[in-house]
């Protein structure tokens, strides 16, 4: 195995998973306890389940931004941030979380490319506009009840809000077109958002670096190997020994919080 140094590289791509944020206690969705094992992604995270019940797909989404809202951003989140202000401006973020915990250490340094969606956008479902919304509409009990999350520090002035709110049947509705909101968030069986850009940058990589994922979701789990057949040297850092995987140069185990800023340091 080898000991890469990120300060030696330029064209950096990091992809991050669940992992990076279960020290901010948010739920993994694989490991023992996670979210799969509780939420049945057919029921929860598909166009259909929206269609057939959504309501109960509310009410996850809720549950998500409630726990997100109580979340802060840990220290590998603040190690990339801290990196990126310091050393290299030029890092390229991908995450497949929605929890909004990257923008809260510091989105405008880092920008990161969320593939899967994010918890404070909605979309209407007959324009496909994304609205800033943070509301957790449904309580902890299950009963509609809106209120903010506190995903954003200050609400900006052209989010949703509870006051402005308009509702039909216990769901909230689109100010653009009054149909029907859901979450902005990528379903299975639907396209991630900005594979275009994500594949151009992989191509181009010097170094990519993949942070708490368990590399079971595709196209995610393909990007160590495409960035590694253009050449570039990968890193996993993961808190589960991983098994022998020919594309990885370097393989660092532990927590997400400690294994992190040691990694990045600017010292
Ligand atoms: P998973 O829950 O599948 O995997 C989390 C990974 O993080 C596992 O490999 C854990 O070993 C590791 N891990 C847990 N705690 C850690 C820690 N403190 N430090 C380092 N590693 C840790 O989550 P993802 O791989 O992110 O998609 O899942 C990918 C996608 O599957 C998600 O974005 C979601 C899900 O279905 C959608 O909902 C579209």
């Amino acid at each position: 195995m080898e000991s890469l140094n990120p300060i030696n590289y330029k064209r950096i791509v990091i992809l991050t998973g669940a992992g990076i944020s279960a020290e901010s206690g948010i739920q993994t969705f694989r490991d023992s306890g996670g979210l799969w094992e509780n939420y049945p992604v057919e029921e929860v995270a598909t166009p259909d389940a929206f269609h057939r019940d959504p309501h109960k797909v509310w009410r996850f989404y809720s549950h998500r931004r409630h726990q997100a809202g109580l979340a802060t951003p840990n220290r590998a989140h603040e190690a990339l941030v801290d990196f990126a202000q310091k050393i290299n401006p030029h890092l390229f973020l991908i995450t497949q979380n929605v929890d909004y915990l990257h923008q809260r250490a510091g989105g405008d340094i880092l920008s990161p490319h969320c593939m899967h969606g994010s918890l404070h956008q909605s979309r209407c479902t007959a324009c496909q506009k994304v609205h800033l919304d943070d509301i957790v509409y449904y309580d902890e009990s299950g009963r509609f009840n809106p209120k903010h999350s506190g995903l954003f520090s200050t609400l900006p002035t052209n989010a949703l809000t509870v006051e402005n709110l308009k509702i039909s049947e216990e769901l909230p509705l689109s100010p653009c077109c009054h149909e029907l909101l859901r979450p902005h968030i990528v379903w299975f069986g639907e396209v991630p958002f900005h594979l275009e850009e994500i594949f151009r940058r992989l191509e181009h990589c010097e170094l990519f670096i993949s942070i708490g994922t368990s590399g079971q979701v595709y196209p995610a789990a393909g990007f160590l190997q495409t960035a590694k057949s253009h050449g570039a040297r990968t890193v996993l850092i993961n808190q589960e020994a991983h098994h022998h995987n020919p594309y990885v140069d370097q393989f660092l185990e532990g927590k997400a919080g400690e294994v992190v800023p040691k990694f990045f340091k600017t010292t």
